[in-house]
């Protein structure tokens, strides 16, 4: 990566979502901060901007980060899935989403767009995970409302839909 100056904006472009966009961005500005204030996008939620509460959580090249541990200019070239782009071109839900809620498995939603992500990549990666290793692949995303116990749930039920296991 070129040395980048310190106070100059950067141009920025970047898949997202499907669509490619461009913003500018200073050298230590957060991709969490560059998705929601620069481009708009700001179903991406801010909670602890340290790397521990995964609210911030997005797909980077189909890879869950945390959008607040990396830079805007990193994102350069790469592409990046919001909760935004989980829904249908008709924005209907996908069976992940749906299952979160039939299931309950949100209140007041802040911590949601993260664990919608985490769980994408997880099922992605793992069509038929079990509870434990649902657990474990959520342990670095905290919820302060539900318990957990609705979003196992439901990651297990969409799991199991996505596999046209029921
Ligand atoms: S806001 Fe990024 S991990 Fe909490
Ligand atoms: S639903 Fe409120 S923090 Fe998780």
């Amino acid at each position: 990566m070129p040395i980048l100056k310190r106070d100059a904006r950067h141009e920025v472009t970047c898949t997202l979502n499907g669509e490619t966009v461009t913003g500018h961005a200073e050298p230590r500005l957060l991709l969490s901060d560059f998705l929601r204030h620069e481009i708009g996008a700001t179903g991406t939620h801010v909670g602890c901007e340290h790397g521990i509460c995964g609210a911030c959580t997005v797909l980077v090249d189909g890879v869950a980060v945390r959008s607040c541990l990396m830079l805007a200019v990193q994102a350069r070239g790469r592409n990046i899935e919001t909760v935004e782009g989980l829904s249908g071109p008709d924005e209907t839900l996908s069976p992940l989403q749906a299952a979160f809620h039939r299931n309950f498995a949100l209140q007041c939603g802040f911590c949601t767009p993260g664990f919608l992500t985490s769980l994408t990549e997880v099922l992605e990666r793992n069509p038929d995970p079990s509870e434990a290793e649902i657990r474990e692949a959520l342990s670095g995303n905290l919820c302060r409302c539900t318990g957990y116990q609705e979003i196992v749930d439901a990651a297990l039920e969409a799991a199991a839909e996505m596999r046209g296991a029921s």
